[in-house]
């Protein structure tokens, strides 16, 4: 299911002249596998990190390097090209190649081909830091995402030039999840064939992250274990896979790394229902992860509340919260997903069921608490997916960054394929 989407398509992976390019066989090959038929055009330069003979190999076609090619059968082979393609990719695509595109210049084979192109595109930088944040590339970068191409944003590590910080081409894997989940998510297969790049607004996820606090008075307050671990990674793996995210944050010393992201920093359950119901309504998907508090103090007393010499106990009176997801279940549209978490610690597989059908989730994740390695604070997790089709995918130990994974692959296995 989760490679349906390149079955059979035509992919055109564009290859700029930058280090990266030892990786674009590999993504070549990554393509193959999942079921696209792939062919090459590269500029000059590319050639001087990667061979012809290299790609077409990986390919099983011919590169399109030359526009004025003797042997091609096509004088105009960059507009045969462009009608053949479904989908291009250019990785790694150096700030030259960024900057000609956004501004329309066409002086090669690969960027006339990009100008002629109007189906979905994905762009993957590949450059040194001061590069990639100069306000020329910035500016660049922006204008190719309002012209409707997928930055596959690139990945902190060392560099070529013997620096280390942003820059690094995402890895070959990242950038064929990043193609598979936009277009399953902005194009069924009919529609790929089509000029639907005015279609390709990023999808957009709004996942809930971290505890909430609720205020006692003005030193303390009722809160929970959550870290915020997994609603964090969540946000990194969508936005690697070049979706919108808006990240709705209980308090949490995470920090989060992709310009995809969002963050809204919320305290209590009542500011994250906010957030979350005025963003719900602008967004694809929600993936409410937050553990938030069910009760919050009747009254919140503005100052620190004093003990009496001759006071043995003390009473507070909590009201329910609102229950977000339910709210974002009632609002849900049937082009929305919605993903639930249950904690349970009795009869776990049938209260989350319960939770699944009451709340009107597409589908839930069930955090067990009983596995060691798993729940609040650790940096693994076990989870089973349970979906209203009656699908039960229970999944083994793994980091939350896997099962993050798992959740996007589970979520795109949704949308309309
Ligand atoms: N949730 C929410 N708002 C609340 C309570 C929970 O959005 N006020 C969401 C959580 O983010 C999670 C799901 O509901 O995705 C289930 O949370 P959980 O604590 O397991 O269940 P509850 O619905 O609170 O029910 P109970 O505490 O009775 O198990």
């Amino acid at each position: 299911m989760k490679n349906n989407v390149l079955q059979g398509k035509h992919i055109i992976v564009g290859i700029t002249g930058g280090i990266a390019a030892y990786k674009s066989p590999l993504l070549v090959r990554l393509l193959v596998k999942a079921g696209a038929e792939v062919t090459c055009a590269v500029t000059p330069h590319a050639l001087q990190f990667v061979t012809k003979l290299t790609l077409e190999t990986v390919s099983n076609h011919p590169v399109y390097s030359d526009l004025f090619e003797h042997d091609n059968p096509h004088t105009t082979e960059h507009i045969s090209l462009k009608d053949w393609g479904d989908a291009m990719v250019v990785a790694p695509a150096t700030a030259n190649i960024i900057s000609k595109v956004a501004n329309g210049i066409a002086d090669d084979a690969l960027s006339t081909l990009l100008l002629s192109f109007r189906k979905p595109l994905f762009i993957c930088p590949a450059m040194n830091t001061q590069m990639l944040e100069s306000p020329a590339l910035k500016r660049n970068m922006q204008q190719l995402c309002d012209d409707g191409a997928f930055i596959v944003q690139p990945e902190s590590g060392p560099l070529a030039c013997g620096t280390s910080g942003n820059g690094r081409m995402a890895e070959p894997e990242t950038i064929v999840d990043a193609m598979i989940s936009q277009l399953s998510a902005s194009c069924d297969g009919v529609a790929l064939t089509q000029d639907c790049s005015s279609t390709l607004t990023p999808f957009s996820v709004l996942i809930t992250a971290g505890p909430t606090y609720e205020k006692i008075d003005s030193v303390r307050f009722i809160g929970n274990f959550s870290t915020g671990k997994m609603g964090f990674a969540l946000a990194e793996e969508f936005a690697a896979r070049g979706c919108k995210v808006h990240l709705v944050a209980g308090p949490t010393h995470l920090s989060t790394n992709n310009t995809n992201i969002e963050r809204i920093d919320v305290t209590s359950a009542r500011e994250m229902y906010d957030a979350a119901t005025r963003l719900f309504p602008s967004c694809n998907a929600a993936i409410l992860s937050a553990a938030v508090a069910d009760f919050r103090p009747e009254h919140e007393a503005d100052h620190k509340i004093k003990k009496q010499s001759d006071q043995d106990d003390m009473t507070l009176h909590l009201v329910q919260n609102p229950d977000i997801l339910a709210s974002l279940g009632k609002a849900k549209r049937p082009d929305q997903i919605l993903v639930g978490f249950a904690l349970e610690t009795d009869n776990e597989l049938e209260n989350a069921k319960k939770k699944l059908s009451k709340k009107n989730l597409d589908f839930i994740v069930l955090n067990s608490l009983h596995d060691k390695g798993a729940g609040f604070g650790h940096d693994t997790n076990k989870v089973t997916i349970i979906d209203r089709d009656g699908n039960i995918d229970e999944g083994s130990l793994k980091s939350k960054q896997a099962v993050a994974k798992d959740i996007a692959d589970k979520m795109f296995s949704l949308v309309k394929i």
